[in-house]
């Protein structure tokens, strides 16, 4: 943390010493896919715009956060209210600058104006014309645009910055071989910041003198470099780890996107399909009391209870790995409607089993399988999931 004091007063020394050079700090970030917090399914998870706000809050108030494209993951109300809350936390930035791409399109154009709203301006070009937000904007020593694929002519756009005598940056929804070659066809561009689903390289990489960088996905890395008299220089990658504090400020505004997920009823509203009937375990308790007990005793009969403690209660983006039936007409709709689906329960594995628990002999229960497990145990919210040891903690 000392690190970042450490830079800035660095920045005002060298200014004094040299007076005509100055230095801007720059924070590479984007991508966020709607992930404002780390998963929460297994520790340590990195991530989360509280951690990314407490990163922020250690650099001066003129650094300039470029935000690339791809806020959000998806165009449903839900991904509006976490568009909301990141462009909440751009509102104190003067110099923060969001590239809005096709998701954040296709939220509508009155989602756009809350957003620029929200964001007190921060917002340059949409993926797509016609464009109702400015084509570029000024942020520090930059002029700062949006490009949507490799293929934009950038020449009006470098001549009008080099005009004002600033240094021209492209935010890029393209992947690193179009930054490339974006860099080639226009090498005044100071920086090119592409997508990338991989942790950012750990080393600056550029094609001439143009930074090509990214800050990978989902908000799990940040990237800092300082502009110093038109060179970069002290590139780094900054993983949002758990050693790094929640800022409170953007923990409140983390909790009123929670409470407008609530609010929302988005869980109510997800599709279901009819199914047979669910019993939930006490409906198998009197034939299959081993079976019972060893899932009484597992984390899967606390599944709810956990995503509740978090919050996340009635968050479609939680409750289907952690109840029972959600996509299911007789499935878990509430802890008060189902209050014996709220968990990972028997029929979440072997099939909604009411009418078995109640004439066994004329309806069979389905048997499970390893692959059963894959849906909720996927290698991002269990990483470290093997079939064989986890069925030994709750062979039955
Ligand atoms: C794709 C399914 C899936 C989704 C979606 C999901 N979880 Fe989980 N969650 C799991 C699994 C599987 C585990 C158990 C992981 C393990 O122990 O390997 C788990 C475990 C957890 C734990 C317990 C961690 C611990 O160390 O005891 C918490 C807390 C949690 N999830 C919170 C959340 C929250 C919050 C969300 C939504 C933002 C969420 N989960 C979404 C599948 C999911
Ligand atoms: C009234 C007693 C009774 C109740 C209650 C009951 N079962 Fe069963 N269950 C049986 C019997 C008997 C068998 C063995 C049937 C067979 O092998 O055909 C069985 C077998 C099973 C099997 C193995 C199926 C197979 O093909 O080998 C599963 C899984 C199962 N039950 C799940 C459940 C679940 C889940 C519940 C609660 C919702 C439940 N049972 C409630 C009596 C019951
Ligand atoms: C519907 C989603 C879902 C399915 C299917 C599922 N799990 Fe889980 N599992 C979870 C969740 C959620 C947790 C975490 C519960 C908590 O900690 O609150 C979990 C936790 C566990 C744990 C505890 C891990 C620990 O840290 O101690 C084991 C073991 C486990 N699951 C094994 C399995 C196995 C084996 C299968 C397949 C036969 C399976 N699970 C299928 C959702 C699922
Ligand atoms: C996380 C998934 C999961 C949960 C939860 C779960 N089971 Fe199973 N169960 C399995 C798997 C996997 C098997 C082994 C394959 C099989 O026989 O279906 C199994 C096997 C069984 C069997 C057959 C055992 C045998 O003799 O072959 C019964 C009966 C059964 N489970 C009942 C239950 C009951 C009752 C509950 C709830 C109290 C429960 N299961 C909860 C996954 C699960």
């Amino acid at each position: 943390m000392k690190l970042f004091g450490i830079l800035g007063f660095g920045g005002i020394v060298l200014a004094l010493a040299t007076p005509q050079s100055k230095q801007t700090t720059v924070i590479f970030s984007g991508d966020a896919s709607g992930k404002l917090a780390p998963c929460g399914c297994t520790s340590p998870m990195i991530g989360g715009i509280k951690r990314k706000a407490t990163v922020l809050n250690q650099l001066d108030k003129q650094t300039v956060w470029l935000e690339n494209t791809a806020l959000v993951a998806n165009n449903s109300p839900q991904s509006a209210l976490k568009a909301h809350a990141i462009a909440e936390t751009m509102r104190d930035w003067p110099n923060a600058v969001a590239y809005l791409g096709d998701n954040e399109q296709q939220l509508g154009i009155g989602e756009i104006f809350a957003l620029n709203d929200l964001s007190r301006g921060k917002f340059v070009r949409l993926s797509a014309p016609p464009n109702t937000v400015p084509d570029f904007r000024e942020a520090g020593p930059f002029l700062v645009t949006g490009a949507h694929g490799g293929d934009r002519n950038l020449a009006s756009f470098i001549d009008q910055a080099l005009e004002k005598g600033l240094a021209p940056v492209v935010m890029l929804d393209g992947d690193e071989e179009a930054a490339i070659s974006m860099a080639r066809a226009f090498p005044a561009l100071a920086a090119v910041e592409y997508r990338s689903q991989d942790a950012p390289p750990t080393t600056a990489k550029f094609e001439g003198t143009t930074l090509i960088a990214t800050a990978g996905n989902q908000t799990r890395w940040l990237v800092q470099a300082n502009w110093i008299d038109g060179k970069w220089s002290g590139y780094q990658v900054i993983a949002l780890g758990p050693e790094l504090a929640d800022d409170p400020a953007a923990g409140r505004i983390y909790a009123r996107y929670l409470a407008a997920v609530d609010k929302g009823g988005f869980l109510a509203q997800l599709p279901r399909s009819p199914t047979a009937p669910y019993g939930g375990a006490k409906a198998c308790l009197p034939c299959h009391q081993k079976a019972v007990a060893v899932w009484n005793g597992s984390k899967h009969a606390l599944s709810y209870t956990t995503i509740s403690h978090e919050g996340h209660a009635h968050d479609p983006d939680c409750v289907s790995c952690h109840v029972t039936g959600l996509a299911s007409t007789k499935g878990f709709r509430s802890p008060t409607a189902t209050p014996q689906l709220a968990a990972v329960s028997c029929e979440q594995c072997h099939g909604p089993s009411l009418n078995h628990a109640r004439n066994p002999l004329k309806f069979k229960a389905r048997r499970s399988s390893k692959e059963a497990c894959l849906k909720c145990h996927n290698p991002e919210n269990s990483p470290r999931f093997d079939f064989s040891y986890y069925w030994h903690k709750i062979a039955h």
